[in-house]
């Protein structure tokens, strides 16, 4: 196996980081059958499968192993567990698990998604409204895939680049995270299997063209290069806009009539509009990032809600968090423990045998 120790100060180095970070959420299903408190079954249809604590057929360490596993062929699963509610604004988001098909994984999803914390718990379905939906999903020959589905501006919105997932028994770390410079990474068992930026593997609908308001207080001659624009005072705000995901509300802009010979246009009447907002011209051609592309307020659930054929799948090691180095220490502690990996490990932990 080759463990090797690690030296003092990268130690020391380790302890820093992991004071520094926020775990928003961390689940191993330590505590028996007291898991049942924390995890709520919906029951919006009679007919969902049920979830056992099992570490399955073979395991590393029976007690440690233990998650979460589907025990009915042919269900629709749905159960979901609450956290105190944060955004990720300005910081990082690490999203990771361990999935394990133990059985011979046909046609079923092994995907996690992540809620508004005013998600329904008891009524979760198909339909609930989510942030973000990651992991594997097996169908048949053709779907082997990793989602990564972000919601953006009332829509769900998946990633380009296709990625692989596992399908064998064994069990896999997966691993996302989002960045708040628009970066992102995906994991596999450590690896990075993929990673760029959100703005270009999400197609969010030409949010990169998006031009820029700018609220001014007067105007004077140093306007010229500028074309004035006025909000549209009989605009009203859509009756589904949510404020929370779509941000605060704005008329839409309205271009002012040309000037001539220093008259107003006989058809403009000065007190329709605000004359509040100025429309700035994007000269050169580039475009200002939308950092709110994974941006989530009040993020506050995290839950399974999956189809399966055939049952048997083990869902362990939930974790949440803002810190990718807690997120690494956390998968190997737990992930790492009892998995066979090649390649020189650091044993921070000390809990190896
Ligand atoms: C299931 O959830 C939907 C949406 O929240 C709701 O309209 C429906 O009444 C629920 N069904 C049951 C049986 O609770």
């Amino acid at each position: 196996m080759g463990w090797s120790v690690c030296p003092g100060p990268l130690l020391a180095l380790w302890l820093v980081r992991v004071a520094l970070a926020t775990v928003y959420f961390q689940e191993e299903f330590l505590d028996g059958e007291s898991w049942r408190n924390r995890w709520i079954p919906s029951t919006n249809d009679s007919n969902f499968g049920h979830f056992r604590l099992s570490s399955g057929k073979f395991y590393g360490d029976i007690q440690k192993d233990k998650g979460l596993q589907t025990t009915e062929n042919a269900k629709f699963y749905a159960i979901s567990s609450r956290f105190k509610p944060f955004s990720n604004k300005g910081k990082t988001l690490v999203i990771q698990y361990t999935v394990k098909h133990e059985q011979k994984m046909d046609c079923g999803g092994g995907y996690i998604k992540i809620f508004p914390s005013d998600l329904d718990q008891k009524n979760l379905n198909r339909k609930s409204q989510y942030y973000i939906m990651f992991g594997p999903d097996i169908c048949g020959f053709d779907i082997k895939k990793v989602h990564v589905i972000l919601f953006y501006k009332n829509q769900y919105h998946s990633n380009k680049k296709p990625i692989r997932c596992k399908v064998d028994g064994f069990t896999h770390l997966y691993t996302l995270t989002l960045r708040p410079d628009l970066t992102y990474e995906v994991k596999i068992d450590t690896d990075i299997i993929e990673s760029g930026n959100i703005e270009e593997d999400w197609d969010l609908g030409g949010v990169r063209k998006m031009e820029k308001s700018l609220p001014v207080q007067e105007h004077g001659d140093g306007l010229k290069d500028w074309d004035k624009h006025f909000l549209d005072a009989s605009a009203n705000k859509p009756s589904d806009w949510n404020s929370e995901l779509d941000g605060e509300w704005q008329p839409s802009l309205i271009q002012k009539p040309k000037y001539k010979d220093g008259l107003k246009s006989e058809n403009m009447d000065n007190s329709d509009y605000k004359d509040v907002w100025l429309h700035q011209k994007i000269e050169n051609p580039g475009y200002l990032q939308d950092f709110e592309l994974s941006e989530y307020e009040n993020i506050g659930v995290i839950g399974l809600e999956v189809w399966q054929v055939r049952s048997g799948t083990i869902f362990d090691n939930f974790l949440i968090t803002d810190d990718e180095n807690y997120a690494a220490e956390f998968g190997m502690k737990t992930w790492g423990r009892t998995k066979s990996t090649s390649g020189v490990l650091c044993v921070v932990m000390g809990h190896y045998h």
